[in-house]
């Protein structure tokens, strides 16, 4: 059966500094109460490599919140996948809003990003959601469904089968505005049978889709507590330690 997952993502928040506190602090917490998901905290570039070795032993895994879209070579500050699997982090958070928005990542270059992740031994934790007007205007199924075949659809179920999915309304995004655990079940619902269509009910099945969002320790056991719900994607409430383990009790 599919596993259920809470991930940060600080995005571009805290020094190296700052971000090993928080990664120490939330391995002291979870060391004591052993959380019935999988942790993840997406960590800036910087950090990746001192978190995780702060983090070996523990329950904890980590993830980078990007990577290239090229192999190797003449990209002046860009970061591989393969750097990044150096580091030892397992995962690589690929096509958040942010990086299709304010970076202009089109499902071509996420396309690029996923096959270099999954080639290098990350798992890819993908994210796909509508913008407001989208929503308004009842178009979030068709943008959802062009995201997957745009940059997923190409892959083996082998390779699928090592897909994260997040789906994060951009409407919901550092916005306080929830999508309701309804909405969120119907999209989730509707995303496994576009994966039950393309590659199987097993696959579909054990396919981990997370919710991203304003997901916090309010409404997060409401959102959790629907059967397409395997956890969240969390922005804001992953930068303090007592409110992530907060939204990870959520599955006890
Ligand atoms: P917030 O939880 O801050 O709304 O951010 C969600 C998000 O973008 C996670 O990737």
């Amino acid at each position: 059966m599919r596993k259920n997952i809470v991930a940060g993502n600080w995005k571009m928040n805290k020094t190296l500094q700052e971000g090993v506190a928080l990664a120490t602090e939330l391995k002291e917490k979870l060391a004591s109460a052993k959380p019935n998901c999988d942790v993840i905290i997406g960590t800036p570039f910087i950090h990746l490599a001192t978190v995780s070795e702060l983090l070996e032993g523990s329950i904890i895994k980590v993830s980078a919140e990007n990577c290239a879209d090229k192999e190797s070579g003449a990209y002046t500050g860009e970061v591989s996948a393969a750097m990044v699997k150096s580091t030892g982090a397992e995962y690589c958070i690929i096509g958040h809003s942010e990086r299709r928005s304010y970076y202009g990542e089109t499902f071509e270059i996420l396309k690029e990003k996923v096959l270099l992740a999954l080639k290098n031994g990350l798992k890819p934790i993908f994210c796909i959601g509508e913008k407001k007007e989208e929503r308004e205007s009842g178009k979030q199924n068709d943008v959802v469904k062009a995201q997957l075949e745009g940059s997923l659809f190409n892959l083996s179920a082998e390779e699928f089968s090592n897909i994260v999915l997040a789906y994060e309304p951009v409407w919901a995004i550092g916005t306080g505005l929830t999508a309701t655990s309804d909405q969120a079940e119907d999209m989730h619902a509707y995303i496994r049978s576009l994966i039950a269509g393309k590659y199987g009910n097993e696959v579909a099945e054990n396919t981990t889709i997370l919710y991203g969002g304003s997901c916090n320790p309010k409404n997060a056991a409401e959102l959790f507590s629907k059967p397409d719900v395997d956890g969240g994607l969390i922005g804001g409430a992953s930068l303090k330690a007592d409110d992530f383990k907060a939204i990870i009790d959520a599955f006890n």
